[in-house]
């Protein structure tokens, strides 16, 4: 009898994994339970290795891929790895930095690290990625915005025109590649995420937020998922999250 060739492991790469608690790890951890190998970059080893042995310890299937993606050599050499894994299905851009100070007291050096790490960065990631989905003429292409994407205000200069950027990038992606039937999509979190960064940096907005008043990072993994799942009839190129109580 003819052996049946086996199939390619379908992955996932999910870029700005930190801790567990945060948006990156959520999405890594609901992709690995919808059957794909997810593999993590972020720049900490150790967190990433956290994420891993949670994935793993839950059933699922994970690498580690430590990665700055703001760097084209490091995500090139990503994608390499990711290539050993199986056939990249899904990636998600979640990284994000920005310096918050009034607009004439924000160095030009901060200006331009919020910009390297979510507008180039976001261009050195989809590109790469649209490159490895093109051949076959499909995959999920997933943005992480904020509010910020949308609206500029102080203290925010250099982190609302890095987002704005990546937002822009999106959807020129979107539209030059949804023919080819590659899905990018954009997805603004208006509100703060229940995550190690909002709880270390400013712990009294998750006391003042209460009760579901900030949004759950799994909870917002599970429309990611939700999105890579559309038939391709009917995708979305862009949605907004926010929590019942947020005002906007
Ligand atoms: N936290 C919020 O309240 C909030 C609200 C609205 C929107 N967002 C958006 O949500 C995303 C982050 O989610 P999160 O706040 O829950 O954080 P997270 O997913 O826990 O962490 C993101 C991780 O990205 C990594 N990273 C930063 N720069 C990187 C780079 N150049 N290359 C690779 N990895 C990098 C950082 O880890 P290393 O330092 O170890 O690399 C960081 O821990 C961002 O896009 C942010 O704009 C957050």
């Amino acid at each position: 009898m003819a052996k049946t060739a086996e199939k390619s492991p379908e992955v996932a790469w999910v870029a700005g994994v930190g801790a567990s608690s945060g948006l990156g790890a959520a999405v890594a951890r609901r992709f690995a339970r919808g059957g794909l190998t997810v593999v993590v970059s972020g720049r900490t080893a150790e967190r990433l290795d956290a994420v891993v042995a949670e994935i793993r310890a839950a059933g699922g299937v994970a690498v580690a891929a430590p990665a700055d993606v703001s760097r084209e050599d490091q995500v090139v050499a990503t994608l390499a790895k990711v290539a050993e894994h199986g056939t990249l299905r899904a990636a998600v851009f979640n990284p994000a930095e920005g310096e918050r100070a009034p607009s004439l007291e924000l160095s030009v050096a901060a200006f331009e690290q919020a910009w390297r790490t979510s507008t180039l960065g976001g261009f050195i990631f989809g590109r790469e990625v649209l490159r490895t989905f093109l051949p076959t003429g499909r995959g999920t292409l997933l943005f992480t915005g904020a509010t910020a994407s949308l609206r500029g205000r102080p203290p925010f200069a250099a982190f609302a025109s890095a987002k704005a950027g990546l937002r822009s990038l999106s959807q020129t992606f979107a539209r030059e590649f949804g023919p080819r039937g590659i899905h990018v999509a954009h997805l603004v979190i208006d509100g703060g995420i229940d995550g190690e960064r909002l709880r270390s940096r400013n712990p009294q907005r998750a006391v003042d937020a209460g009760p579901d008043g900030l949004l759950d990072p799994d909870a917002i993994a599970e429309v990611y998922w939700q999105v890579h799942a559309q038939p391709r009839s009917t995708w979305t190129q862009e949605l907004d999250l926010r929590p019942y109580k947020e005002s906007f």
